[in-house]
């Protein structure tokens, strides 16, 4: 599996291109701010982009969408969204066929009701659910509810050695591994759901406290 990970600007967001090897059939994540180099990228290195997905209808991961449906004639889908080729439709647990490799969706609601994080191979790609320790900012009620249990039903359920690519650059590293977020990540390692949001109403203190940027 191919992967390439584009700093797009923003607020350090990622643009991702994802392929099969063999095949040469690729997926773009989150276009974002830079279509046009995704796409170059792509049609030099011999990539067909099959689809584009959006991880959740925010601006900063959305507003490549016309730019690269005019580049490669691929609507960009988003949660909910029946791709036209296929007629499957991006809902949770959904399979969309790229080559030797299946790309699927996990709907993961908090940081937008229409958040997806896209699993394919060894690799997780999670938008603004989480990121490399921290995860979306969400409220402090039903958003912040919703987003724990995606973040422990779902992505924690994925195998240890997923590589987690977030949709932007807000951690010590690029990227990170299911099992580093589980064991490191503060917010993944509090032990309830009162917890995870008296950190996320705290994070300020808590960030200060612990030296975290
Ligand atoms: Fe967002």
């Amino acid at each position: 599996m191919f992967i390439k990970q584009f700093r797009t600007g923003g607020d350090r967001n990622f643009g991702y291109l994802v392929a099969d090897d063999v095949s040469r059939r690729a997926a773009v994540i989150d276009p974002s701010y830079s279509p046009q180099e995704i796409v170059a990228f792509a049609s030099g290195n011999g990539y067909t982009i099959e689809y584009v997905f959006c991880t959740h209808d925010h601006f900063d991961h959305t507003n490549g969408n016309v730019v690269i449906s005019d580049l490669t004639g691929k609507q960009a889908l988003l949660y909910r969204d029946t791709e036209p080729v296929t007629g499957i439709q991006v809902s949770d647990g959904a399979q969309f066929p790229l080559g030797d490799l299946a790309i699927t969706v996990l709907h993961t609601p908090g940081h937008t009701p229409d958040a997806i994080c896209l699993y394919i191979g060894d690799a997780v790609f999670t938008g603004d659910t989480l990121f490399v320790g921290k995860v979306g900012g969400t409220d402090l009620g039903a958003g912040a509810e919703a987003e724990y249990h995606s973040l422990h039903g779902k992505l924690l359920k994925l195998p240890d050695d997923t590589r987690v690519f977030p949709g932007h650059d807000v951690g010590v590293e690029p990227v990170s591994t299911v099992a580093h977020e589980r064991e490191t990540n503060p917010f993944l390692t509090q032990p309830d759901l009162d917890a995870f949001v008296y950190l996320k109403k705290n994070w300020a203190a808590y960030k200060q406290e612990h030296g975290i940027a």
